[in-house]
């Protein structure tokens, strides 16, 4: 028997932030970064939650157990009804975090969790993840439970209006790699099937208008869903192997996730392609949403060479070297990075069986 689970309900559009009113007087618990605090969505969320709202400002990017601790401290201290995440995937990933320690004590918001992203990226606003640094190995530990899925999300285009065309490029190149990567995993089903096929079109259709158009609000909407609903499917069949290729290389360079996978995906295609005829028939069927009428062969390359025209329409480079990842080091790392991404949670559902020198050889190919 298979499980496909939508638990959360999803408002949308620019007046989605109606839906906080109905806490408006309550006590919230509300969860963001310093730089959030400044924009003018912030301000409107505060007015929507009323005049009993804690707010926790400490989250910085891929957040840490000491600042999550000192955000349960407070979680508690405020015996919220409600907790809102308001920001990108760290924050929510924090939130979340922090409301399951508190589920754990028997002390958690009644309300669960609201979650407003303000990225078109990682759709934690929808997974049952989240991703914590141990502060002193450095090791990014993913936790995965029913706990951390968030009871209402917020898709308020009006919230990502202000992310910086390069964020908007890297987060959207990583709504991309999900949609494309839970369409080939080993447990893709017509469901996740859905979610992904529209996600890939969406992002085809509206990225490259919100890299160059910030404020337009109709695109920004169109990415913001294709966002959550590729989160929707990879949180139900998980991802493959350009995820794991992608964590082990941003654990050891400092390069964005989303950036580091519009890198490696196109390699990844033409490697499961051509190993996996289940998955070549997989992406065939992908790229003649792009290419209508083409052979399968044809829409599989058409595929990998949308991706990449796509992510040089957003100014992202083809290979890794000019990413900021210095040639000698990735190459020294090389075996290391492959053991990791070999043993990363995201390979199993990967619709090729790989092994490690499979991985070095994609990585060798990207850079
Ligand atoms: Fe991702």
């Amino acid at each position: 028997m298979r499980e496909f689970r939508l638990s959360t309900v999803v408002r949308l559009g620019p007046q989605a932030l109606a839906a906080l009113d109905r806490f408006a007087g309550e006590s919230v618990f509300l969860v963001t970064d310093e730089f959030l605090k400044t924009t003018p969505v912030y301000q409107r969320v505060l007015e929507r939650c009323g005049g009993r709202v804690t707010v926790f400002t400490g989250v910085h990017p891929n957040p840490g157990t000491k600042e999550i601790g000192l955000g349960v401290a407070e979680y508690l201290k405020a015996t919220p009804k409600v907790v809102v995440a308001y920001g990108g995937g760290s924050v929510m990933d924090a939130a979340k975090v922090m409301h399951k320690a508190a589920l754990d004590a028997g002390l958690a918001a009644p309300e669960g969790i609201v979650a407003i992203p303000t990225t078109s990226g990682p759709g934690s606003e929808v997974t049952s993840f989240a991703v914590v640094t141990d502060e002193r190995t450095h090791v990014k530990v993913p936790i995965a439970s029913p706990d951390l899925v968030a009871r209402l999300a917020i898709l308020d285009p009006n919230a990502v209006v202000g992310a910086p065309a390069h964020i908007t490029a890297d987060s959207g190149m990583d709504v991309l790699t999900h949609a494309v990567e839970a369409y080939v995993a080993r447990d893709a089903c017509d469901f996740s099937d859905a979610l992904a096929e529209k996600a890939v079109e969406l992002v085809f259709a509206h990225l490259h208008r919100c890299f160059t158009h910030g404020d337009d609000l109709d695109a920004r909407s169109h990415m913001h869903n294709a966002s959550c609903m590729a989160a929707m499917a990879f949180d139900n069949v998980g991802l493959g192997i350009t995820h794991s290729l992608a964590h082990a290389l941003g654990g050891h360079f400092p390069v964005a996730h989303g950036r580091l996978n519009a890198i490696l995906l196109p390699h990844v295609i033409e490697f499961n392609a051509a190993r996996c005829p289940a998955a070549n028939d997989r992406y065939a069927r992908l790229g003649r949403l792009l290419s209508p009428g083409a052979s399968d062969k044809a829409a599989v390359l058409n595929l990998a060479a949308a991706c990449r025209r796509l992510a040089k329409r957003v100014g992202i480079p083809p290979r890794l070297a000019e990413a900021n990842i210095d040639a000698s080091e990735l190459r020294a790392a090389i075996p290391e990075l492959a053991a990791a991404a070999l043993a990363d949670g995201c390979t199993p559902p990967n619709p090729v069986q790989v092994t490690a020198a499979d991985l070095a050889g994609l990585l060798k190919a990207a850079a």
